[in-house]
């Protein structure tokens, strides 16, 4: 944060904005219109209605004018790319892993890790999960256990690791179920789905203390990781550069893999180890899904981007603004009485739907309803992240709470200070407004199989009436 003269502290931005894009502004008459089209879900969203595209940070990040410039050396030979060896150098480089594997993006490395070490009956612990393991996982015959902090779920404890795994309970269970059906043990950095929320070093050393004790493989899913390093650098290790954090957590895993969507800010994802024989294990299933070994399916222009975008991810002058935005909007709002997630974590502000409109039951899935209402006060497409998300209403059962978190992503380098005042102006107005918002309901009655394609309806007409509120005020 850059302390102004009035004391004011605001995340600074220490970089030029060289091209820009232009986005509009609909009327609230207009984008009421699109909503009924995308079924009052986001993701059913057209880009060209949105005013502020908050629905992820994934490949949605600005690009430095060193990427773009590495993109124009991209080598596109179909095997023993030069772009490749420098993509490999420097993950080699960051992790000391010499074996890297590319994919076309995250899951891509994860349905490869899966295949080729989940069976039918295995059981993966984890901090955390997110949707794309836990379904690859699923898909294999496995089963995910997640073992996060208490903290974890209580959005008001300011736990600086709410990303911890809870190491006595992944003790327990590898001595109940016996080391023998966990392939690995996966940590997430700054875990997604409970709020971009860091583990810390010591809690992964822990970890690793537990895999070496049991003889199980440790995985580090490192798609966040340049945001987890800077909360560790904050919060555990001021003095330590981010390069050797990375380094000794690297150190503690034995796959390491990642979203080069969010870590390396270009499009695509790799796996690394400095096993070769897991490296040969995994090699075969990159050929059958995702190319050849020298390409994963990316693009070798986005390889070069990545490339400069994961050396960039170790400089904490470029790593910190987008937290901090997180940061500020957070505070921001808190001093509106917005209820939000509590440390602010990595990759969006995330507020609690559940407290916000606690009129509305978690089965009128209250995120899902402030995301429309959102999108119709203001422009903004947020995202989702609680019960429909997770498929549990009217869908399987599960046995940790589920958060109802309306997410604002704040994708690297893309917004500005007022367009972040603009998204607190308007979730502010909707708080003080919020009696006029209701639930939701399943359109055609059914929880779909993807949340992504389902279509809702504001339960009792809510949106006709926010809409007018809005226009008697004026807001544009
Ligand atoms: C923590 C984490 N892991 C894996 C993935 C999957 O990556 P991708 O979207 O590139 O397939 C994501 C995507 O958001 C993620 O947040």
């Amino acid at each position: 944060m850059f302390q102004l003269t009035t004391g004011e502290e605001i995340p600074l931005e220490f970089h030029r904005t060289c091209i820009v894009r232009q986005v509009r502004m609909a009327p609230p008459r207009e984008r009421l219109e699109a909503l009924r089209s995308a079924g009052f879900n986001s993701f059913l969203l057209q880009s060209r209605d949105v005013f502020l595209d908050m629905l992820t940070d994934s490949g949605t990040n600005a690009m430095s004018d060193r990427q773009l410039a590495a993109m124009q050396q991209a080598d596109d030979a179909y095997a023993g790319s030069e772009s490749f060896c420098r993509f490999r150098e420097k993950i080699a480089d960051i992790f000391h892993k010499p074996f890297v594997l590319p994919a076309h993006q995250g899951r891509g490395a994860e349905n490869v890790l899966c295949r080729t070490l989940v069976r039918e009956g295995s059981i993966v612990p984890m901090n955390y999960h997110f949707s794309s393991i836990r379904d690859l996982i699923r898909a294999y015959g496995g089963e995910v256990v997640e073992l996060p902090m208490d903290e974890a779920f209580d959005l008001d404890s300011c736990y600086p690791f709410k990303g911890n795994c809870h190491v006595g309970r992944l003790e327990d269970l590898l001595r109940r179920e016996g080391p023998e059906r966990v392939p690995f043990i996966r940590m997430e950095a700054c875990a997604n789905l409970i709020g971009g929320q860091p583990f810390s070093l010591e809690n992964l050393r822990a970890v690793r203390a537990v895999c070496e004790k049991f003889g199980v493989l440790l995985v580090l899913d490192a798609s966040l990781l340049a945001e987890n390093l800077h909360f560790i650098g904050r919060r555990e290790r001021p003095t330590t550069p981010l390069r050797e954090i990375a380094a000794e957590m690297a150190a503690l895993c034995d796959i390491i893999y990642f979203s080069a969507r969010k870590f390396g800010c270009a499009k695509g994802g790799a796996i690394a180890t400095a096993s070769e024989p897991l490296y040969r294990a995994m090699a075969p299933f990159v050929i059958l899904f995702e190319g050849f070994l020298t390409s994963g399916g990316m693009s070798m222009r986005e390889m070069e981007a990545a490339t400069v975008g994961l050396e960039e991810a170790m400089d904490p002058e470029q790593v910190r603004l987008a937290p901090e935005f997180v940061d500020y909007m957070c505070r921001e709002l808190k001093k509106l009485d917005v209820p939000t997630l509590s440390p602010p974590g990595a990759l969006g502000c995330h507020v609690d739907g559940r407290r916000f409109l606690e009129h509305v039951s978690t089965q009128e899935y209250p995120a899902a309803a402030l995301a429309a209402a959102l999108f119709l006060a203001s422009g903004i497409r947020a995202m989702e992240r609680g019960a429909l998300s997770d498929g549990s209403v009217g869908g399987r059962d599960r046995p940790l709470p589920v958060p109802e978190l309306l997410r604002l992503a704040v994708p690297r380098k893309v917004f500005t200070l007022s367009q972040l005042r603009y998204a607190v102006d308007r979730i502010g107005w909707l708080f003080r407004n919020r009696q006029l918002i209701g639930g939701m309901e399943l359109a055609d009655g059914e929880t779909p199989a993807e949340s992504f394609a389902a279509r809702l309806r504001p339960v009792g007409g809510w949106e006709n009436v926010l809409l007018q509120k809005l226009l008697k005020e004026g807001l544009a």
